[in-house]
Formats: structure tokens, sequence, C-alpha cells
């Protein structure tokens, strides 16, 4: 069956919201230090950021710490003993140590290695050394400082505002309603990448939002999944949507793929559109229910490939037919970027199973070195100022909703303003 990319298209139509327009973008927000401090403030200082999920804090005394660099914020998540998730800023109350040194781990009780001054999980201070040699100190003043925390369907959300001017709900708005009950399969088992880059954030998240890259840069890896030389030659997307300020793009996946004659390990791990490019393949039935939701693939196309979906500003999951993945991109600095990739795999059951999980891991690895290397160069060549503007075409529309809303939240006087809530 022919792929029609002309039908495609007004759905993909449907996520140009009628004030984004289709001229060349400005490169600036990807080199200038100046627009950098103005995200540092009124992007990543007012928006809910997402630090993972309730899995990774498994059970009562689960802990986990985090960084938000671009808002020199220490994070300490925990989960007390009747599965409260609280975040803390990972400051102790004496001469302002950092509390917790571990990233992860399991406790009621931390001690600041410093002077063992002791907080519970919950936050209070539980102990001071010879606190009657202090000058009327009291404990009850000196827990650690909350940080507003939510969770949406077990994702874990803070908001390093005082107080935060739009609830999480608020924020997520229609992206939140459609992915209502979405299932996570394997939540709870993820083989992680993470590594610095020189990049600009939005580089890098750049490069994981559309698929008009693919044939290029992935000939050998995804290049003839994400993309076919007879259906789909560009790799166009088969829909596209935004949701306020977050967005979705489903991308193709070629019905005719076969592993080349000579990849003899592909051939090994390979049974279908899900396993052999994309991800670890399972019967479970979350897998049936995840492409059931009518937000998953929401055309209902055949030759469904993955969908990127992106909440504002720097979280991506990913899914399709085999599983769900995410990324991170934490600024560090206008051109250095910590990207974090969890991509969910079930416990494999079987060698096969194991062997498919490798080959998956290996396969991602390949395709994140092509493009992180490319991206770093593509940093330069912006950095050389050589251009001002980009062009986008319309499979890289996510990019353009991307840079509309980080400039209209980096303009705006509040986040309620920049959500159009007022
Ligand atoms: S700085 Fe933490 S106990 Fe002194
Ligand atoms: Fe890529």
């Amino acid at each position: 069956m022919a792929y029609d990319t002309e039908t495609a298209r007004p759905d993909f139509a449907r996520m140009t919201p009628a004030d984004l327009d289709t001229g060349p973008v400005p490169c600036a927000p990807y080199i200038s230090p100046d627009w950098f401090e103005l995200e540092r403030e009124r992007v990543f200082g007012r928006a809910w950021l997402c630090m993972g999920r309730v899995e990774q804090l498994p059970e009562p005394n689960s802990f986990i710490t985090r960084e938000v660099e671009i808002c020199k914020a220490l994070v300490l998540i925990t989960r007390d003993k009747d599965d409260n998730i609280r975040a803390f800023h990972n400051v102790c109350s004496h001469r302002l140590n950092m509390l917790v040194t571990e990233s992860s781990g399991k406790r009621s009780i931390f001690n600041c290695r410093y002077h063992n001054w002791t907080y519970r999980n919950n936050g209070d201070c539980t102990g001071i050394p010879d606190i009657k040699n202090f000058f009327g100190v009291d404990k009850k003043q000196c827990g650690l400082t909350p940080i507003h925390c939510d969770v949406w369907q077990g994702f874990i959300f803070i908001n390093l505002q005082a107080e935060p001017e739009v609830t999480l709900r608020e924020f997520l708005g229609p992206y939140a309603e459609a992915y209502e009950g979405f299932p996570y399969p394997f939540a709870d088992n993820a083989y992680v990448i993470e590594s610095n880059l020189n990049v600009n954030w939005k580089q890098i998240a750049d490069a994981f939002a559309e698929s008009y890259h693919v044939a290029a840069i992935h000939p050998a890896t995804i290049g003839n999944t994400f993309a076919s030389k007879s259906l789909n030659p560009f790799g166009r997307p088969l829909s596209g949507h935004a949701y306020g300020a977050h967005r979705v793009m489903c991308t193709f996946g070629n019905p005719d793929y076969v592993p080349p004659e000579d990849a003899h390990v592909e051939r090994l791990a390979y049974s279908g559109m899900d396993t052999g490019n994309v991800l670890g393949g399972s019967d479970s039935k979350k897998l049936q229910d995840l492409a059931n939701h009518p937000a998953a693939n929401p055309t209902k196309r055949p030759n469904w490939g993955a969908d990127v979906s992106w909440i504002f500003p720097n979280f991506n999951i990913d899914y399709g037919p085999g599983g769900f993945w995410t990324h991170e991109f934490w600024p560090t600095s206008v051109n250095s970027t910590r990207w974090i990739l969890r991509v969910h795999v079930p416990e494999a059951t079987s060698v096969r199973e194991r062997i498919m999980q490798e080959h998956l891991a290996c396969r991602f690895a390949e395709v994140m070195l092509e493009d992180v290397t490319n991206t770093q160069a593509q940093q330069r060549a912006m950095e050389s100022g050589a251009k001002t503007h980009m062009h986008l075409q319309d499979g890289e529309m996510l990019i353009r909703h991307s840079n509309a809303v980080i400039r209209k939240w980096v303009e705006s006087g509040s986040a309620r303003e920049a959500l159009d809530l007022d």
C-alpha cells in the first residue's frame, strides 16, 4: 500500500496554530548568553519541570537526588512511609552543605556529613548535635526547605517558584486531558544513557523533534525504519498536534522493513517493526492498551513508527508499538547540556528477549551517537555567526512550535500570561 503523504498533511497542519507563522526562525536563542539568562528566569524558573517517575522511588523511604543546573537548584525527592512524594532543596540548614550526595537510595533519616545534623524524609530536622552551644536555635525552624512538587500519571514534577503561579494541571492543560489514563509499560525497568554535550539544550532537543533527518543522518540504523525509499523517502510525519505549550508528532514506520542480509545480529533479534529498530517487543496487554489509547497515533493510521511527544520545556516522552522512552535536556550553560535517555523495557524472560534488548541498547547507542556528533558540529557552525536564521519545513513544525512557546514565556510577564490563563 502506498503511503499517501498528501492525506497526512491536513492532520499535520492542525498542529500549526493560527498564530504560528511559516517564515525563517532566528537562531539567536541557541547562541545568545543574554537569551540564556532570560530562559533561566522566565522558562525554567517558572515552568513545572519533570524530575522522573514514581517508579524511581519504588518503596517507602526511597529517595532520589536531581540537579537543575540552570536554576542552580539541588533537589532531593523522597517517598515517606505513607507513600507521599515530596521535594526539598538538598541543602542542610546549618552551614548549607549539600545534604545527600548519592543519586538514589533508601533511607528515612538523612545525616549531613559535615556536623551530623539529621533530617527525616518529610523534611523535619530531627537532630542538632550539641544544640545547647547554639544561640536559641529552634529545631522546628530548621527543617529542609520544601520545593513545590506534584505527580501526574506517575511523572514527578517540581516548580521552583516560591509560590507557583499555575498548578501542574493548569500547566499541562490540554496535554493532560489527551493523555489521561495512558499506560506506561515497563515503567519500573529502564536502561539509561547520560552524557554532557557541547550544545545548546534546544539544539539537541530539536534533533529528537523531527524525522526529516533520519534518512540522511541514520542511513545504516533507523533511516529505513522511520522513512522508506519507496513509500516515504523524507520521513514525513503521519500527524502532529499542539496541546497548548506542549506538542506531539506521529512518525511513519516502514512496514516493509527487514534487516539487511549481512546484519546477522539484528536478524537474530528481529521480530517485527517494534523490535528490529524501535523497542524490545513484548506481547504485553499494556502495549495493546497503549496502541488503542486515543492519544497514541490519534489518526490510527497504519505504518505507525512512534509518537514524539514534548512536555514544555525540556521533557520528551516517546512511545510506539513496543513501549516508551524519555529524553531530558538540562541546560548547563548557553552551549552545554546534560542529556538523559531512559528506555523502558520489560525484564527479559528468555534468551531471545535478552538478545533483542541487547541489540536494542546497542542500536539506541549507535543512533544517539549519530545525532549527538552532528548537533555538536551544528552548534559550532551556528556560533560562527554566518547565518542568523534557519528554514524549517512542515515536518519540523515541533521545532517551530517549541521556539514560539519559549519566546512567549520569555516575553510574558507571568506564567499565567504565557499559558493564556488570564
Ligand atoms: S553543614 Fe550540615 S551539619 Fe553542618
Ligand atoms: Fe536522529
